[in-house]
């Protein structure tokens, strides 16, 4: 388990988790790394910790460097676990460690999970000479936790950006140009989508601040780093902050005999005559987590469901609570289902879809046992008139 050496004296000293696929309800199929860096100077700095079962695996990366007993600074850009979780461990080797964070959050967030340390609170624009090398704080509040800061290295034109810009992604690759830019960025998008989406005005904020930096790296703490692609990341940032899609649809649905499955399926066939593209999600073999990447790029979102029991499915109720609390906005929806004698489900949808604020741009579709062919031609119908 050894180091990487991202630039002179300074290294990736994280861990890499090749197992997780479940990571606080987020699917992780490719796994996730936590990243933590080791700058050596004068004052020996460690940026960020891991996940505590891998605190043994950052310690020995360490010691192939550095005695760790000798860091003399823990800088903690966010209070959460995965980048938390080895403070005890690190503090009980660390003996001589202050740990720097933010002002007021990161204290009070660090002192609720471990308790007391020689914390160092620090505020936007606080500057740590660590020897030949500065590091500058810039909070980023709610991305995504109040207690969120980035640091920035001017001498090393580094910017260790925690969260932002991360994707969970185990590889024994370090960097972005040494595996495939596709596969990166697509789970940099799912993790937008799932963790940053709600906070889009804040990452313009912060996107204002990363552009006036001069940058060759930018090193997240999932992931692989940017030094080659930043833009790409940069401007992908940009345009997802935006949570205004001008196209494509999205048909999710759940079903029970197959009826709001033939309606979803002439939904997304409609949206294909139009010239659209179209993703068809069934949530018994979708997890929610893997539809809402589609959610931060698509325009049109139908949701349908049988009704059962006076209500939607569970699996529907799931993902239109998940939708919510990730607050896309200008989104045009409706509500379809099948149904025997109630039809519940489908006012509920549009009830829900009304509370996520999004504009409904066609009437409820129900339709009672079976479709039929007229009625699934008036879908389609409704679906070309769309302007
Ligand atoms: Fe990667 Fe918000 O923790």
């Amino acid at each position: 388990m050894k180091p990487v050496e991202i630039k002179k004296d300074i290294y990736w000293v994280g861990a890499i988790d090749w197992s997780i696929r479940n990571f606080h309800g987020y699917t992780t199929n490719r796994g996730a790394t936590y990243n933590a860096y080791l700058i050596m100077d004068e004052k020996i700095t460690l940026i960020d910790t891991v996940k505590a079962p891998f605190s043994e695996e950052l310690l020995e990366r360490v010691s192939h460097i550095v005695d760790p007993e000798k860091i003399d600074y823990l800088i903690s850009n966010h209070v959460e676990m995965d980048h938390s979780g080895s403070i005890p461990r690190v503090m009980e080797v660390c003996k001589n460690a202050t740990i720097v964070t933010s002002a007021p959050s990161g204290v009070k967030g660090l002192t609720a999970h471990y308790g007391n340390y020689p914390y160092q609170p620090v505020k936007g624009g606080d500057t740590l000479s660590i020897g030949k090398r500065n590091l500058v704080f810039v909070p980023t509040p709610m991305l995504h936790w109040p207690d969120n800061m980035v640091t920035y290295c001017p001498e090393e034109k580094i910017l260790f950006s925690n969260d932002a810009f991360g994707q969970h992604y185990a590889s024994s690759e370090r960097f972005d140009d040494e595996t495939d830019l596709s596969v990166v960025l697509e789970e940099a998008k799912k993790y937008y989508a799932n963790i940053i989406m709600p906070y889009g005005k804040q990452v313009q904020g912060a996107y204002e601040v990363v552009k006036s930096l001069d940058l060759e790296i930018i090193a997240p703490s999932h992931g692989i780093i940017w030094r080659t692609h930043k833009d790409d990341i940069l401007n992908a940032y940009y345009e997802w902050s935006q949570n205004d899609p001008k196209d494509g649809a999205i048909v999710v649905f759940d079903s029970m005999w197959h009826s709001t499955e033939t309606m979803a399926q002439t939904i997304a066939e409609a949206f294909k005559e139009k010239g659209m593209s179209v993703k068809l999600f069934d949530l018994k073999v979708n997890h929610n987590s893997d539809i809402i990447p589609y959610v931060l790029t698509s325009k049109y979102i139908a949701v349908g469901s049988p009704t059962l029991n006076n209500g939607m499915l569970p699996t529907v109720a799931s993902f239109l609570c998940y939708l919510k609390g990730l607050s896309p906005k200008n989104r045009e929806t409706f509500a379809f289902g099948s149904y025997g004698w109630g039809g519940q489900s489908i006012i509920q949808i549009e009830e829900q879809l009304k509370a996520c604020g999004f504009h409904i741009c066609l009437d409820k579709m129900s339709i009672s046992y079976i479709p039929k062919k007229e009625q699934l031609e008036e879908i389609t119908k409704s679906i070309l008139s769309l302007s």
